[in-house]
C-alpha cells in the first residue's frame, strides 16, 4: 500500500476513533467543551449560515441528506422541515441522531461511496466533514454528492477555510511543535482545509453550476479556544467572552457582505445541479 493510501486508511480509523471516543466522554467533560461562550458563538454562526441558505427550500416533501451528520446538530432542528436522511460512519453518532430525531432516517456509510441511487435528494448538506478527507477523497465525496442530488437540486458544503487565522495556528501546531507547547495540540492525521477558490474548482469538476461561496465565523474564536485564552477569560467572568462574541456576531453579518468573507474561518459553498 502506498504511503498516501496508507495515511488515508489510517485517517478513516483514527478519525472514527477520535469521534467515537469523544462520544464516550462523561457528561461533565462534554459540558466543559460545549457549555462555553466560544462554542455557542461558533455553533450559532455555522447554524445561521446553513439555515439561511436552507430556508427557501423548507418543504416536508423534499428529501435532505446530511453527509457526515455526526450527532445531528443540523438534522435535529430541521425536523418537520424536510424528509431527513443522515449518513455517518460512526454508529454511535447515528444512534444519537435517532434518539432525538425520530423521523430521521439514519444510514451507516462512507461519504466517498454514498449508498443511494442517483438523482435521489433535493438538498444535500455536509458540514465539517470534508476536512477529514484527503484532497482526492474530498473530490470523490463532492462527486458523490453531485451524483445523488436531483437535477435542479442544491448541495451545500461547509468546511474550514485555508485562508483563515485558524489555518495559520494549525500550521504552527503541525510543524515541529516544541515539547513545551502550552496550547491544544493538533490530533488529526488528515485535516484538509480549503480556500473558497479551491472548493469552487472542485465543485466545477464535479459538474455543478450556479456555484457561489460565502463564509461564517470570524477567525479568533477557534484560536482563542485552542490557546485556552477564552476558558481563562470565562473563569474571570463569563460576561467578557459573551460580550465579545456578541460583538463578533454583529460584525460577522457586515464582513459577510464584503470580500473579507473569503478570510472567514469557515467557507460555505453552494452548488446547483
Ligand atoms: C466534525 S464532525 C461534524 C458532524 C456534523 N456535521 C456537525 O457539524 O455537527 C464530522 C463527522 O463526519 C463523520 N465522518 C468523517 N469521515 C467520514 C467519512 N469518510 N464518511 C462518513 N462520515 C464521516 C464523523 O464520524 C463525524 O460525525
Amino acid at each position: 500500500m502506498g504511503n498516501r493510501r496508507y495515511l488515508e486508511e489510517l485517517n478513516k480509523d483514527s478519525t472514527r476513533e477520535i469521534f467515537e471516543s469523544f462520544k464516550k466522554l462523561p457528561a461533565n467533560q462534554l459540558k466543559l467543551i460545549y457549555n462555553t461562550a466560544d462554542w455557542a458563538y461558533i455553533n450559532h454562526s455555522e447554524f445561521k449560515a446553513v439555515y439561511d441558505l436552507l430556508r427557501p427550500y423548507f418543504n416536508k416533501k423534499l428529501r435532505l441528506l446530511d453527509v457526515g451528520c455526526g450527532d445531528g446538530r443540523f438534522l435535529i432542528p430541521l425536523e418537520g422541515k424536510f424528509r431527513l436522511y443522515g449518513l455517518d460512519f460512526s454508529k454511535s453518532f447515528l444512534r444519537e441522531v435517532k434518539k432525538h430525531c425520530k423521523s430521521c432516517r439514519t444510514i451507516f456509510g462512507h461519504a466517498e461511496k454514498l449508498p443511494f441511487k442517483s438523482d435521489y435528494f433535493d438538498v444535500v448538506l455536509s458540514v465539517r466533514l470534508i476536512q477529514h478527507l484527503s484532497k482526492k477523497q474530498q473530490q470523490n465525496a463532492i462527486d458523490e454528492m453531485y451524483r445523488v442530488v436531483k437535477p435542479g437540486g442544491k448541495v451545500i458544503v461547509l468546511n474550514y477555510n485555508s485562508m483563515s487565522a485558524l489555518n495559520i495556528y494549525k500550521k504552527i501546531c503541525q510543524s515541529k511543535t516544541p515539547k513545551f507547547w502550552p496550547f491544544i495540540k493538533w490530533r488529526w492525521v488528515i485535516d484538509e482545509y480549503n480556500s473558497p477558490s479551491e472548493l469552487k474548482a472542485m465543485f466545477k469538476r464535479a459538474g455543478f453550476n450556479r456555484i457561489r461561496t460565502t463564509g461564517c465565523t470570524l477567525g479568533e474564536p477557534d484560536v482563542l479556544r485552542l490557546t485556552k485564552i477564552s476558558s481563562f477569560l470565562e473563569k474571570i467572568s463569563r460576561k467578557i467572552p459573551l460580550k465579545y462574541y456578541g460583538l463578533c456576531e454583529r460584525l460577522e453579518s457586515y464582513v459577510k457582505s464584503t470580500p473579507l468573507a473569503n478570510l472567514m474561518n469557515r467557507v460555505v459553498i453552494i452548488g446547483g445541479k
